[in-house]
């Protein structure tokens, strides 16, 4: 009696279906982790603007104006009081980092996400944040209004 041995399939086709699941599979697993690794280890974000920046010209803003700016990496706001005084603040909310703005009607600012005031000093007087804004220092320069860090701070 002859016994019947199994077809063989042929081993470089076997390897060929072998690499690629393998190749399959760990693609897959990268395209998962990479994602979560790149929010557990974000990338360094460059401080591009250092101490000053020019925040806009003279004459720019309206008496009881403002406009927002890119100060370093994160906005602010500089804003030009009814007397005629030029104020610079953090335009970033301590509360959960949304983007204030000025409110002329209120004469203070605003932030939108859930309600927070401070006042044109930076103080938080209102809703839930819990701390002031940074407040920068401004220089009128010829026709530019340059705002800097406060030293120490
Ligand atoms: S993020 Fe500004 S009040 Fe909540």
């Amino acid at each position: 009696m002859e016994t019947q041995e199994p077809p063989q399939v042929q081993p470089a086709r076997r390897r060929v279906v072998e690499i690629l699941l393998g190749g399959g599979l760990l693609a897959s697993i990268v395209s998962f982790l990479y994602p979560v690794l790149r929010y557990l280890v974000p990338p360094p974000v460059p401080d591009l603007g250092g101490d000053e920046v020019v925040a806009c010209k003279t004459g720019e803003l309206k008496s009881n104006g403002s406009k927002i700016f890119r100060f370093g990496n994160r906005p602010a706001l500089l804003l030009l009081t009814a007397e005629g005084e030029y104020r610079a603040l953090s335009a970033t909310c301590t509360h959960l980092s949304c983007t204030v703005q000025y409110r002329n009607d209120l004469h203070q600012i605003w932030c939108a996400c859930h309600n927070g005031m401070y006042d044109l000093n930076g103080r938080n007087i209102a809703g839930p944040p819990p701390r002031p804004l940074e407040v920068f220092q401004v220089h009128v320069r010829g026709d530019e209004v340059v705002v800097s860090r406060k030293r120490g701070a």
